[in-house]
């Protein structure tokens, strides 16, 4: 079926194949098409153009954009979308006076998430996680990374990388599953670090590979979590099994995991919310992609991603939502590309460039989502009357998005 989209006000991040991800100065340009259509074929946009060259207007369907503009889907390239219940009481521990930090080592945080998890069956933990794809789906998310790491033991990890196999399978979106056993040392291994590196290595690991559940593995780099040595070891077993490394680092201290993840040549390190002059340099000339996660700082009220050291050194950044139960319960893209211009001083064009055709690269999906490109799938927003395209961080907290397609089909909203 034939879909022609006319009188777009402005078409937005219209690409060439060849561009997979824009770095330092290029982020601060957006190619858009003024009064341009779009065409799409089944599920892929073949062609696009100003409407003052459209000649063949011929299609099953033509859909009149008048006013409206039409972006490429968000691309959210960092979730725990897969958890079970909520931790709204440990957010009114916190308005309260403890720290997340207090928190966690009362038993609450990641291990309070595994619990709930562990007793929770693997499909009420699917309709519990598909009701949240839907809704982010509804905000303008056309591709996404899910993480495993609330199971925790060797049958609660696979029943979230499971279920995220199964959210693939039923869903229009692109999914990619990263394997984060180690997200925090469950309690029975308290004593034992070893031991647990030694469960995900020997027992995790070779279960994931034979199911195929995982594309990336991921690890929380930090102090009271992982150090630099566990993430190299964790890091070198994935990729054993092909296992792409896309890790946690720098969110409460810069130690060194950033140069140690680009010598695993990661495809992304994420949060940053701490970056030190070294970071920065071990970034240059490295295929990895930094990625932001502005409502987790703002959730938990810690810095912001330094994003205007990371881009003025000449450096990619990519956006993403960090959606989980304790540092983001948000799935919102919208909110996250505001965020970024009011609290990181990025240009909408930047913001935009970072939530969209470099989160898609930060998920190895770069042929697929992330620009409106021929040959690239119809996944994509349409507007409201909309005076700018600066008006979706502007305009922060509201809803300008009128409709929703994924494979050139309209999603139910
Ligand atoms: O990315 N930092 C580590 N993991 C998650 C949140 C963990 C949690 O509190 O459940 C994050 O912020
Ligand atoms: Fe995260």
């Amino acid at each position: 079926m034939t879909q022609l989209f006319i009188n777009i006000k402005e078409l937005i991040q219209v690409r060439e194949p060849r561009i997979q991800k824009v770095s330092g100065k290029e982020m601060g340009v957006l190619p858009t098409l003024k009064n341009a259509f779009l065409r799409i074929e089944n599920e892929l946009i073949v062609d696009f153009g100003l409407m003052d060259t459209l000649q063949n207007r011929a299609a099953d369907k033509t859909i009149d954009c008048s006013g409206k503009m039409i972006f490429p889907s968000w691309c959210d390239s960092h979730t725990h979308i897969v958890y079970a219940g909520n931790r709204a009481q440990e957010f009114v521990d916190r308005i309260k006076g403890l720290s997340y930090e207090e928190i966690a080592n009362n038993g609450g945080g990641i291990l309070n998430s595994a619990k709930k998890l562990q007793e929770t069956s693997e499909d009420e933990l699917y309709q519990q996680s598909a009701k949240r794809v839907h809704e982010v789906i509804a905000l303008g998310t056309g591709a996404i990374e899910i993480k495993s790491g609330y199971g925790l033991t060797v049958a609660a990890e696979l029943k979230m990388l499971r279920v995220i196999k199964r959210l693939k399978e039923n869903f229009d979106t692109p999914i990619k599953a990263t394997f984060l056993g180690a997200h925090a040392l469950p309690a029975v291994y308290k004593k034992n670090k070893t031991g647990y590196l030694n469960l995900i290595i020997e027992e995790m690991l070779p279960l994931i590979a034979t199911e195929n559940l995982a594309d990336f593995i991921d690890i929380f780099c930090e102090v009271g979590y992982f150090d630099l040595e566990d993430t190299a070891q964790i890091l070198a077993a994935g990729k054993k099994y092909g296992l792409i490394p896309k890790v946690h680092v720098n969110q409460f201290n810069a130690f060194g995991g950033i140069a140690i993840s680009v010598a695993h040549n990661a495809l992304s390190v994420d949060h940053l919310e701490e970056m030190t002059p070294d970071d920065i340099n071990a970034l240059k000339g490295a295929n990895t992609m930094p990625v932001a996660l502005p409502s987790c700082s703002y959730f938990l009220s810690i810095p912001y991603t330094p994003a205007r050291k990371i881009i003025d050194a000449g450096l990619p950044l990519a956006l993403a939502t960090d959606y989980n139960p304790g540092s983001t319960p948000s799935g919102n893209m919208n909110f996250v590309v505001a965020t970024a211009c009011i609290k990181m001083k990025m240009t909408p064009e930047e913001a935009i460039n970072a939530a969209t055709i470099n989160g898609a690269f930060a998920m190895n999906l770069s042929d697929k989502v992330g620009s409106i490109t021929k040959g690239k799938l119809a996944n994509f927003f349409i507007t409201k009357e909309i005076a700018s395209y600066g008006f979706l961080p502007y305009s922060f907290g509201d809803n300008l998005l009128e409709t929703v397609y994924l494979k050139g089909t309209k999603a139910i909203l």
